[in-house]
């Protein structure tokens, strides 16, 4: 009986099932898990849980734990839904866990089960969203599109970058939607932007550059007459201040620039650099993020823009980075 118990619960079941030892090495794998993690069963057992998913450390450099079972490990702590992520193949998946400690007859631990379930994170985002607020959002993010289909396009990978930064930081389940929102709409204002500006392959005279720079302005003013998106505005009236002070349009400085905007400001950054325009070729991951960091502390928060990288660092598998 306990036989074909397991057998239905390795082979059959559609939830993942994962055990480690106290050493973090993986004793059991379950194969809806592999399939979910992409891998062959024999990529996990008998090595370290740390070193396969998560380059051999326990914690982010935030100090959070990387998963839930390596929670439970050091802490002694059963944990229940506890939403967690895993970097695979360049795509951090979503997974609801639970865990479970299995004692040897001395009653010391020693192992730490988990069982997890994969969710949509877009998904449960938006049923979180108000339906109506989105729907507004999505028709603001058509309206720019049919104007300028790359600032579409590029508000869309924004908005996704947002929403991984913000889970990488644990902020809590509401702001994580509002921080998405914020991605889809930051742009908004370049509406109000003429045609000849907005799309002029070369560079921008200085007076172009100005009118550039009412986007910000023109987006939140558009965005404050909606009544529950204040937060939403403000991220946007201020997406290109910067961290020192230098940026516009009010030259807010250092924590007087909203979290949203600090946020902003490094996401928009790095898809803008990763992109390919027609008068530049587009950085590389590796080169966005060292630019990324030489401008940490000047023009992006340095908590937040840390807390990027690393979240790109986890998810892409990139090599080290001096941490
Ligand atoms: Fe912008």
């Amino acid at each position: 009986m306990k036989e074909k118990i397991f057998e239905v619960i390795n082979t059959r079941t559609q939830q993942g099932w994962l055990m480690i030892d106290q050493d973090y090495k993986v004793v059991y794998i379950n194969q809806s898990m592999c399939q979910w993690l992409s891998q062959d069963q024999s990529l996990f057992i008998g090595k370290s849980l740390l070193d396969v998913l998560y380059k051999g450390r326990k914690r982010t450099l935030s100090g959070h734990y990387h998963g839930p079972l390596i929670e439970t490990m050091e802490t002694g702590q059963e944990l229940t839904k506890r939403e967690c992520c895993m970097p695979i193949c360049g795509q951090h998946k979503w997974f609801l866990a639970n865990t479970y400690l299995l004692h040897n007859v001395l009653g010391q631990v020693q192992y730490a089960l988990g069982d997890y379930v994969i969710i949509d994170k877009y998904k449960l985002l938006e049923e979180n969203l108000d339906n109506i607020n989105l729907s507004i959002i999505r028709s603001f993010a058509d309206a720019i599109g049919a104007r300028d289909s790359y600032t579409k396009a590029h508000s869309e990978c924004v908005a996704e970058l947002m929403l991984e930064l913000a889970q990488y930081m644990r902020l809590e389940q509401y702001k994580v939607g509002r921080v998405y929102l914020s991605g889809l709409v930051h742009d908004i204002g370049k509406i109000g932007i003429p045609e000849h500006i907005l799309n002029k392959p070369g560079r921008l005279t200085h007076e172009e550059y100005t009118i550039i720079q009412e986007h910000p302005n023109i987006g939140a003013n558009i965005l404050d007459n909606i009544k529950g998106f204040e937060d939403i505005a403000g991220a946007v009236r201020y997406h290109h201040e910067r961290y020192d002070g230098n940026g516009y349009p009010n030259r807010l400085c250092g924590e007087e620039i909203p979290l949203y905007s600090r946020m902003l400001a490094v996401c928009d950054t790095f898809d803008a650099m990763t992109s390919a325009r027609c008068y530049r070729r587009p950085f590389s991951e590796q080169e966005a993020i060292k630019e990324i960091r030489r401008c940490s502390g000047s023009q992006f928060d340095p908590v937040i823009s840390e807390a990027f990288i690393e979240m790109l660092y986890y998810r892409d598998n990139i090599g080290e980075l001096d941490f």
